[in-house]
């Protein structure tokens, strides 16, 4: 799908059509501004799973990639690594782990971005210098590095109208993945990404209100049930979910909104043992 420029009106009309879907609020846009065809591109993201049997060529790849890499980093300490996943093989290792998407192997590139803290202990120790910080923020810094990069990767891929889909089941069995990619000491997943040219437009998911997401200064008390139950509402009407989850255990309800589908889903133990895989890995988490 190409991505032919915007007139600014045009964005502006783009940006204000999509952040009405996703926030159910009407958004002044000053026409003046430059760059509106980016934030149109942006305000309408929706992840993909469908993709056209097209490649994606590796000069492009490494194209976004060092897109990707340009992200701010922490300290510039530059600890997010990107893994090119080629290899059919592997990736099949991968997806063994995680039947129930088979978007991933059907995306014409997965990624997986890694948080790398393996080369700040390295650096110290070429330089003869003692390693005291090595607690909960160094794995934070890294896992959150590998985040932003993810995140302006996608926004690279899609600025040129390919379409992605992280995939954070990558961690449900770590340590298949972390053997998989012959991951190193202090190297962990933060998350896959499959990427492809888009099968179909996709659709735009609405987001909790800014009322609830949005925080001017501090919180103090704030009631948050109305908004949710508004947001509730809001997204059963525009995007309903297909199904209800683990119907077995809990019935079938007869608004089945966000707040009820995210509920059952944090009502069943997932990943409880990845904090022992990045501690295994090295990290400390203290
Ligand atoms: C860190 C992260 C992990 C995700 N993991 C998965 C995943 O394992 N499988 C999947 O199909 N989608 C995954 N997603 C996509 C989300 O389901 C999606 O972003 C969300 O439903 C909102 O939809 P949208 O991206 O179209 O706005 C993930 C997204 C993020 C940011």
């Amino acid at each position: 799908m190409a991505v032919a420029p915007m007139a600014n009106d045009e964005a502006a009309n783009a940006i204000r059509t999509a952040l009405f879907e996703r926030f159910g609020e009407r958004f002044a846009i000053d026409p003046k501004l430059t760059g509106l065809d980016g934030l149109a591109a942006i305000a309408g993201h929706r992840s993909h799973r469908r993709y056209a049997p097209r490649a994606i060529e590796p000069e492009l790849v490494r194209l976004l990639c060092a897109c990707a890499l340009s992200a701010p980093s922490k300290s510039d300490l530059q600890q997010a690594d990107i893994i090119v996943v080629g290899d059919a093989a592997v990736r099949a290792a991968i997806v063994a782990t995680i039947p129930d998407m088979p978007w991933i192997m059907d995306a014409p590139l997965f990624l997986v971005f890694a948080a790398n803290g393996a080369r700040l202990p390295l650096v110290c120790k070429q330089h003869g210098k003692p390693f005291p910080n090595d607690h909960l923020d160094q794995f934070f810094n890294a896992a959150v590095d590998a985040g932003i990069v993810m995140a302006t990767f996608i926004h690279a891929a899609e600025a040129i109208g390919l379409g992605c889909c992280p995939i954070s089941a990558i961690r449900d069995r770590p340590q298949v993945v972390g053997d998989a990619l012959r991951l190193p000491s202090r190297v962990i997943p933060v998350a896959g990404l499959c990427v492809g040219w888009p099968a179909q437009t996709g659709e735009i998911t609405p987001r909790l209100s800014l009322e609830t997401t949005l925080i001017e200064n501090g919180y103090g008390d704030r009631d948050i049930t109305g908004g949710i139950d508004a947001y509730d509402r809001r997204r059963a009407e525009l995007r309903p979910y297909r199904r209800q989850r683990n119907v077995d255990r809990w019935g079938e309800v007869p608004l089945y909104g966000w707040s009820e589908d995210k509920a059952r889903q944090y009502a069943e133990p997932t990943r409880t043992d990845f904090g022992r895989f990045v501690r295994g890995k090295g990290f400390c988490l203290d």
